[in-house]
Order: C-alpha cells, then sequence, then structure tokens
C-alpha cells in the first residue's frame, strides 16, 4: 500500500499503525484557508477534508469547485472531497477538474453511484463511497471491492460541532466485519464528532481515518489537537 503523500490520492494507506487524519476547513476561518491549510499540515494532517454542500442534499450551502481549486494551489496533502449534494452522477467532473485527489459520493443521493465511482477512478482519483447513519451498512456490500474508502458518517450530515452518534461505534464493527467476509480492505473513514475520546471508539473497532473539523479548528492550537486525536486513536489500535 502507498503512503497518500507519495501517490497524491488517498489510499488504504493504514497498514504500518498510523490513523490517518483529515481535518474538515469547514470549521476553519474562511477568510484564512490557505492559512488553516498551512497550520494543519505542518501539524501532521494527512488530508484536507472538504465538505461540499449544496443545500438540497443537506441543510447548509459551504464549498464548490472554484474554493477546491483554490484549496488545490496551496495544499501540499491529498483533497479528501466530501461531496454532500444532490445527483452527483451528473456534476462528478466539476469535483474531479477543480484537482479532488478522492471523492467521497453519498449512497442515498446517487442512483448511478456504480458509474461514478469508476469515473472518479478513470480520472485518477480514489473513488469512496458514503453512508449516512440511518443507511444499513449492507448497503456498500457491492461497492466494497471497487472504492479505496468507506465513509461513514458518525453525525447527519451538514454542519460541523455537531455530537458523535455512539450508535456509529456498531455500524464501523459491522462494516468491518462485511469486509473481512467480503474480502476487500477499503479505508474506513468515520466523519462527525470526532474527537480524542470518540477517536480511540471508532479506532477500535476498524476505522484507519478520522475527519475532524471542531476538535482540530476550533482549537487554539491545532497542532496539539491534531497529535491529541492521533495519539487517542493510535492507542486504542493495542
Ligand atoms: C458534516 C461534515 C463534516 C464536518 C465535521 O456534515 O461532513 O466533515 O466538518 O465536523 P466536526 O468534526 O466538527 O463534527
Ligand atoms: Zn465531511
Amino acid at each position: 500500500m502507498n503512503a497518500p503523500a507519495d501517490t497524491g490520492r488517498c489510499t488504504a494507506a493504514a497498514d504500518n499503525g498510523r490513523v490517518l487524519i483529515a481535518p474538515s476547513v469547514l470549521s476553519a476561518d474562511f477568510t484564512r484557508l490557505a492559512e488553516a491549510v498551512a497550520v494543519a499540515e505542518a501539524g501532521g494532517a494527512d488530508y484536507i477534508h472538504v465538505d461540499v454542500m449544496d443545500g438540497h442534499f443537506v441543510p447548509n450551502l459551504t464549498i464548490g469547485p472554484p474554493v477546491i481549486k483554490a484549496l488545490k494551489r496551496v495544499a501540499t496533502v491529498p483533497l479528501d472531497v466530501h461531496i454532500m449534494i444532490d445527483n452527483p452522477d451528473s456534476t462528478i467532473d466539476w469535483y474531479l477538474d477543480a484537482g479532488a485527489d478522492s471523492v467521497s459520493v453519498h449512497i442515498e443521493a446517487s442512483p448511478q453511484i456504480g458509474r461514478t465511482l469508476r469515473r472518479i477512478r478513470e480520472r485518477g482519483a480514489s473513488p469512496a463511497v458514503t453512508l449516512n447513519p440511518g443507511t444499513p451498512v449492507s448497503a456498500v456490500r457491492t461497492m466494497l471491492a471497487e472504492v479505496d474508502m468507506v465513509l461513514v458518517m458518525s453525525v447527519n450530515p451538514g454542519f460541523g460541532g455537531q455530537s458523535f452518534i455512539e450508535d456509529s461505534v456498531g455500524r464501523i464493527a459491522e462494516l468491518a466485519a462485511l469486509c473481512a467476509t467480503e474480502g476487500a480492505s477499503p479505508l474506513i473513514q468515520v466523519d462527525g464528532g470526532i474527537n480524542s475520546e470518540t477517536a480511540a471508539k471508532v479506532t477500535a473497532v476498524g476505522a484507519r481515518c478520522l475527519v475532524a473539523g471542531n476538535a482540530v479548528f476550533g482549537q487554539p492550537d491545532i497542532a496539539k489537537a491534531i497529535a491529541d486525536i492521533r495519539s487517542a486513536a493510535e492507542a486504542a489500535l493495542g
């Protein structure tokens, strides 16, 4: 498996006891995004997580392709782009053109998800499938061999700073078991309410890539916040 910095893509890289940390710039100061990226990278961020919301699939409107393109000019780690939009199948190229290194597509939003995941791969990026908290884990079974990552939402998407849904721990364990049964090894990513305490819980059951917004950019010392989440998670690896 390749380290993310070598490939410029988000691939299953947590093969050496490391847990990957993807700070979400949704909680950063939007007037100083370049600085936020630089500080997170200096603090050891493995990816920069970018939340695209359209005001339809989720009740919030955030970042779109022009801002991804700008972030791509300054980021040195891969951009992990999480698209929370209706009908992603028809606009997937916008995000790839903008420079996304991985694109996470919600299974609930995508009637042609197989085609869309293949398109992401064809364009040289990493495909990922995302599950809302209410979607059965088994819904991704047929996609496990095709994706580099499965993103398990641990809040209902739309906003940073929400509380972790505890039921997510069991869902991540279920996904890890399903991957083992299917002989697939996508990176299991978790997004929503991740802090040092929840990071340990989700890592213990199989998560290897943690998105954190408020617990990183909402803290006075961003590098320390990343290090704290990482060490809590890695301690849970046993
Ligand atoms: C929520 C987004 C998350 C958000 C996480 O819909 O997908 O990436 O930024 O923020 P925290 O870590 O504050 O819950
Ligand atoms: Zn996200």
